[in-house]
């Protein structure tokens, strides 16, 4: 059964050939629907015929969200630390081993449901394709049985046991168990390894061995880089080929130059920045230098406890200088290059009929409007949610 859109004020495609300027933009558009797949993406005029039509006057339509950078498998919070921290306390990134200590106490179930919530908040605001990260458990067994309940919301699972050294261990064990065995035990759940490079957390010597291991079981990497002040984080990740350097807050002129001469997305996640009240990454920088720009939410109960790409794109507009098409695109498009997905991310003949149907005339209104409901409708593989 194919189904067709119709009246759509604007389309953004994020196909260049398909309209305007690098969101692809069609005015007065249609889209053809068949089965998980869009068939037509074009002007009204010449759409082919489809067995059921949807009338959608006035209203814009975006590729869905792609969040490429999450870590939903926790229990408890870390509202407390937050009220602390608008207070006037710095943000620290050992206030991970609490939320490893609620994770480690709860139940499957629990866990489980946490995630189903968190995955449905974010599809109501437009997010279609979400990463999910491991890293609240630290333990072989927690950490496996984290990216076992991820494995059930999505595809786009990450090996995260290098996030930090959990308090019991000691540094170079620990290290030896996550390219080891946690790693063996997580790796038939996961498409991604991932490491925090930082201080406090892993240095590059350590990195470097991670990413080596969990690329040689099969994995991809991409790495936490450069969040909390200058490191090599960034230089490693390109190094190592990763799809994605993620955080990018505080970078070298030779780090940005990497960025933009490899292939690695800078994923930026000015939620972090907004929530623990730190100074945002240079955006404009990143993007004159060349480099492909993604934006996600780093959804997690300790820097950033939101799962809103809406917000993400009126933060990225208004505090990284990203013009709304750039954020758009950046949340979308980028997001799908930074998971080496191109099934997602655009709406073009053959992509995924993963969609945003938006309650407002054009995709600026995502920035214009910042914190109203404008998600009207989301489909996902061809179908409404
Ligand atoms: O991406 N940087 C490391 N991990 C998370 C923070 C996790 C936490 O504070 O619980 C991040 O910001
Ligand atoms: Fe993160």
């Amino acid at each position: 059964m194919s189904t067709l859109l119709d009246g759509i004020a604007e389309l953004v495609s994020n196909e260049p050939g398909l309209g305007e300027g690098p969101l692809g933009l069609v005015r007065d558009a249609a889209l053809v629907i068949e089965g998980d797949r869009v068939v037509y993406a074009g002007p009204r005029r010449g759409v082919p015929a489809a067995d059921r039509r949807v009338e959608l006057a006035g209203q814009a339509v975006l590729p869905g969200f792609v969040d490429s950078h999450a870590h939903l498998v926790f229990a408890g919070d870390r509202v407390a630390e937050y009220a602390a921290r608008m207070a006037g306390q710095p943000y620290a990134a050992g206030g991970i081993r609490t939320t490893v200590a609620a994770t480690r106490a709860a139940s499957d179930e629990l866990l489980w449901a946490g995630v189903a919530r968190l995955v449905t908040e974010a599809l109501r605001q437009g997010t279609t394709t979400i990463e999910c990260k491991s890293g609240y458990g630290l333990t072989v067994a927690d950490e496996a049985r984290s990216l076992r309940i991820a494995r059930e919301f999505t595809p786009e699972t990450t090996f995260l046991g290098a996030h930090v050294v959990p308090p019991e261990a000691d540094p170079q064990s620990y290290l030896d168990s996550v390219c080891g065995p946690m790693l063996a035990a997580c790796a038939p759940y996961a498409r991604w390894v991932d490491v925090f490079c930082e201080r406090g957390a892993f240095d590059a010597a350590a990195s470097r061995a991670v990413l080596a291991a969990g690329i040689r079981a099969g994995l991809l990497p991409r790495v936490h880089a450069n969040q909390l002040g200058p490191g090599p984080g960034v230089q490693l990740a390109v190094a190592a080929g990763a799809a994605s350097a993620d955080h990018c807050t505080y970078l070298t002129p030779s780090d940005v130059d990497a960025l933009a001469s490899s292939d690695t997305v800078a994923t930026l996640l000015p939620a972090v920045e907004f929530c623990t009240r730190s100074p945002y990454p240079d955006a404009r920088r990143l993007l004159a230098a060349g480099a492909t720009v993604a934006l996600a939410t780093d959804c997690n109960p300790g820097s950033s406890y939101t799962t809103s790409m809406p917000l993400c794109i009126a933060l990225a507009v208004r505090e990284l200088r990203l013009t709304p098409a750039e954020a758009v695109w950046a949340a979308t498009a980028g997001g799908a290059r930074a998971l080496r997905r191109d099934d997602v991310g655009r709406l073009g003949p053959g992509a995924r009929a993963d969609l945003v149907v938006l309650a407002a005339p054009s995709h600026t209104y995502l920035a214009y409007r910042p914190g109203v409901p404008q998600i009207a409708a989301v489909w996902q593989g061809g179908q409404p949610v």
